[in-house]
C-alpha cells in the first residue's frame, strides 16, 4: 500500500567537509555501498518500488548512482567483478527514481514539503534519512516494521529509540501514552529540546510514515527552531488534530551523520557481513 519513499538529502553535510565540498553526504560508503543505496534497500524491503529524492547543488552523483553506467557495465561484462554490480542493477530495474530540488534549505519540514511533486498528496508515503543508517538483523528492516503498523493504525508514524538525557537537544523529542509495547500514541512533540525541558528521552530518528495531509500542514507550519520549517512542529498539529504514532522500532540504527557514528557503522557491517564472507 505504501509505495513511496521520499529521500531528503539536501542537506550540505557539513560535519564531513572537506569530504562533502564535492560529493552528496549520502554517497559516503559504509564499507562499498553509500548510505543513501541502504536506505533505498531498505524502502524496497518494505514494498516501496517509488523512491522520491529531494536534492541541491552538487547532488547529481546520486541520480548517476541510481542509472546504468554503460561504459562500465561493458568493461566488467564476464569479469568476477560484475557481481559487485548485482544489488544496485537489481534495484535500478524494479524501482523507479524521480528527483526534485530544494532551492533553499528552509528545513526538514520544507524538504518533504518539496517532496509533494513526487510523491503526490492523495496515499500515505515513507521518508528515509538515509543518514540515519538502521539495520536489524533479526528479522524486517525498519521501515518494514513500521509499514505492517501502518496497516493497523492508518496514521503517520515516527520511528523512536531511547537516548541518553545529555543528547536529547539533538534530535526531536516526543512523550505519550503507550498503547502498545513500544507504541506511544504522541502528545508531545519538541524539537532539539534543552535536556531539563525536554518532555522524554524518546528521540525521532529519520525513519517516517506520513499521511498526505501533512503537505497542508506543512504549508501552515511557521519557521521554528533555528529558523526552519521543522517537520515535528507539523507532526505536533497532526497529533492534535488525530493521532500520530511513535514506534520503538527493532533494531540499531546508526547516526551516519556524524563521524562517531559513521565509524561506528563502518566497524559493525566489517564485523558483521565482510568477515563472513
Ligand atoms: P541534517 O541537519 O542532519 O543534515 O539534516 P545536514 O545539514 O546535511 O548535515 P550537517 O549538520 O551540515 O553535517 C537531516 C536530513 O535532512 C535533510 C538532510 O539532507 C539530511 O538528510 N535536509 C535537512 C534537507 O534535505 N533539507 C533541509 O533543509 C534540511
Amino acid at each position: 500500500m505504501i509505495k513511496r519513499c521520499l529521500f531528503p538529502a539536501a542537506g550540505y553535510g557539513t560535519r564531513f567537509l572537506p569530504a562533502t565540498k564535492a560529493m552528496p553526504k549520502e554517497m559516503l560508503p559504509i564499507l562499498t555501498k553509500p548510505l543513501i543505496q541502504y536506505g533505498v534497500e531498505e524502502a524496497h524491503e518494505a514494498g516501496c518500488n517509488i523512491m522520491a529524492t529531494i536534492t541541491g547543488r552538487g547532488k547529481r552523483a546520486i541520480t548517476d548512482h541510481f542509472d546504468l553506467s554503460y561504459e562500465l557495465e561493458h568493461q566488467i561484462k564476464g569479469t568476477s567483478k560484475e557481481s559487485l554490480l548485482t544489488e544496485i542493477r537489481a534495484l535500478i530495474n524494479t524501482c523507479t527514481f524521480t528527483y526534485t530540488r530544494q532551492n533553499e534549505m528552509k528545513g526538514l519540514g520544507d524538504a518533504i514539503y518539496k517532496g509533494k511533486v513526487l510523491v503526490g498528496d492523495s496515499a500515505p508515503f515513507a521518508v528515509i534519512l538515509a543518514d540515519d543508517l538502521c539495520v536489524n538483523p533479526d528479522g524486517d528492516g525498519v521501515l518494514k516494521q513500521m509499514v505492517k503498523l501502518y496497516e493497523k493504525y492508518k496514521c503517520s508514524i515516527v520511528a523512536i529509540m531511547e537516548v541518553p538525557k545529555d543528547k536529547v537537544s539533538s534530535y526531536g523529542v516526543i512523550s505519550g501514552k503507550e498503547i502498545e509495547k513500544g507504541i506511544f500514541m504522541i502528545d508531545n512533540m519538541v524539537e532539539k529540546p534543552d535536556a531539563d525541558k525536554a518532555p522524554s528521552n524518546l528521540a525521532i530518528i529519520g525513519r517516517y510514515i506520513l499521511t498526505p495531509d501533512i503537505f497542508e500542514i506543512i504549508k501552515n507550519t511557521k519557521p521554528g527552531k533555528a529558523g526552519e520549517i521543522q517537520i515535528t512542529d507539523a507532526l505536533m498539529t497532526q497529533a492534535k488534530k488525530g493521532m500520530v504514532l511513535g514506534y520503538k522500532f527493532k533494531g540499531k540504527r546508526f547516526d551516519c551523520g556524524s563521524l562517531d557514528g559513521f565509524v561506528e557503522a563502518t566497524n559493525y557491517f566489517y564485523n558483521n557481513m565482510e568477515k563472513k564472507k
